[in-house]
């Protein structure tokens, strides 16, 4: 293997814990499974072995609709080509708005509310009537989303950077932290909650919601992250109290608003569909941003923890020239994508990727994190490199018009995250005791993480 190919590096020693898996780690194609359960542990070392021999990969029978196939794409240059291009690769979730729309703004003309069955969601009716196209996509993003997660973001820079000390000094005197639930899953929840509008009391509701949001992303089967019929029925009964529970904070705030996103959304003006917004479309906002919004900044917070660990130099070098924490985040989040894959384009004529025809109504897997460490389109593409360019070029947030709404406030939680971190501790090592045991589903990230740390010498506030 050459060492470009080398799925370990990434400045790590650490080998990977195949023990928690109960499958068998994939030397040569016929091995590689990236869906079935424990597949989370082999990651890293499938994704050379398909860039190397097999970067289409046909998953027969596994389209959108009846007979069609769905293919995994692992190439930079593919995925990226697919994601610039909504015309000729449809969103899915655009042709499931298309199929509702007419029925909701039918509801909606009758003065009813439109209900829908499971798993349409709040997010897909505000979807349906806020950003059915391409146009009004766009406008979403730069009307309403815009000013609170993305460039925005800037806004909540010292909510941010308190909640971060606020968790660490819970546990700074002590040496040591069990990092996913002290400080990488708390941080999200607690400036979510603040961006939004809701009180730090709802937190274990709002925890509670986020977890049954995510279920298919968790424990959902195959690359559509499918989930049975009894799972999707709880988990449209705990989405139902979420829904009661934002239209509650919606009425409240049309009342009374306040500086945060809930009551922008309740005064704003749509200038791209020249009208207020309804309570139904807001908690459709409401439910994207707590679906894209939670583990994912999560995954990203505890893969760069778990990198600084494995390479006490990088810890050092980042911690001393501050200048090189941003290209440590893109970088981190190039080579241990937090969002690895997702099934969520269809292509509307026949296609073709290298050599592999892809008829037109295939569904599309974009493994963004396998295009990540592409090495057609990265030099030593495992290695946390501080001097690649362009920094932040990976495929983390998705690319093009569809990119993630909520990169902006992600990048600046991690960055003012790991600005107080690096300020309050100067050496930082895994404690004893960690599985490296990764959740199941399509997120990357470790169920815990045991650190052990020296503080600085003036670690207060
Ligand atoms: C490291 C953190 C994050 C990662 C890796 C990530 C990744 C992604 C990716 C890959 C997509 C799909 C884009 C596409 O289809 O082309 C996406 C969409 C989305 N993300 Fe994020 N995201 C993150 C953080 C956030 C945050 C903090 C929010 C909100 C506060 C958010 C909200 C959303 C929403 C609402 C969408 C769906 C947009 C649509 O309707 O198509 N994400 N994200």
């Amino acid at each position: 293997m050459a060492d470009s190919d080398r799925p370990k590096a990434a400045g790590s020693d650490k080998t990977p814990n195949h023990a928690e898996s109960g499958m068998r780690c994939p030397v040569e194609l016929g091995d590689v499974d990236l869906f079935s359960p424990g597949a989370q542990e082999h990651w890293y070392e499938a994704y050379p072995i398909l860039h190397r021999e097999e970067p289409v990969r046909r998953i027969p029978g596994e389209g959108f609709g009846r007979g069609s196939d769905g293919f995994i794409l692992t190439r930079y240059e593919d995925i990226a080509r697919v994601v610039k291009d909504p015309v000729r690769f449809r969103p899915t979730v655009q042709l499931a708005v298309e199929a509702i729309r007419e029925a909701v703004e039918r509801a909606y003309e009758k003065g009813d509310e439109p209900a829908l069955p499971p798993p349409v969601t709040a997010m897909m009716v505000s979807m349906a009537t806020l950003r059915p196209d391409d146009a009004l996509y766009r406008a979403h993003k730069l009307e309403l989303t815009d000013p609170w997660v993305g460039p925005g973001a800037t806004r909540h820079s010292e909510t941010i950077t308190r909640a971060a000390d606020e968790l660490i000094d819970a546990w700074i005197g002590r040496g040591r932290v069990e990092f996913v639930s002290e400080f990488a899953r708390p941080l999200p929840q607690i400036v979510l909650a603040a961006v939004l509008g809701f009180p730090r009391a709802d937190l274990p509701k709002l925890e509670a919601w986020g977890v049954a949001m995510v279920e298919p992303f968790v424990h959902g089967r195959g690359h559509r992250n499918l989930l049975p019929a009894e799972r999707l029925e709880a988990q449209a009964g705990v989405l139902e109290e979420f829904t009661a529970y934002v239209r509650e904070q919606v009425a409240a705030k049309r009342q009374e608003p306040a500086d945060d996103m809930i009551s922008f959304l309740t005064q704003v003006h749509y200038q791209a569909l020249d009208r207020k917004l309804r309570d139904a479309e807001i908690v459709g906002i409401a439910y994207a941003m707590m679906l894209g919004g939670l583990e994912t900044t999560q995954y990203a917070l505890e893969e760069q923890a778990q990198l600084f660990c494995d390479d006490p130099a990088l810890f050092r070098e980042v911690r001393e020239d501050r200048t090189k924490l941003r290209p440590f985040l893109e970088e981190a989040m190039r080579v241990r994508a937090p969002t690895q894959g997702l099934s969520t384009r269809i292509t509307t004529r026949d296609e073709s990727f290298g050599d592999v025809t892809v008829p037109a109504g295939s569904l599309l897997h974009l493994r963004f994190g396998a295009g990540n460490v592409d090495p057609e389109a990265y030099e030593c593409p495992y290695e946390v490199r501080l001097d690649r360019k362009p920094v932040g070029r990976h495929l983390t947030f998705s690319q093009g018009p569809r990119t993630c709404p909520g990169a902006g406030i992600s990048r600046l939680e991690q960055s003012l995250a790991w600005e107080r971190l690096l300020d309050r501790i100067e050496r930082l090592a895994y404690a004893p005791g960690n599985r490296f045991q990764h959740q199941p589903g399509i997120m990357l990230g470790t169920l815990e993480l045991h650190l052990e740390f020296d503080a600085a010498e003036d670690s207060s506030v």
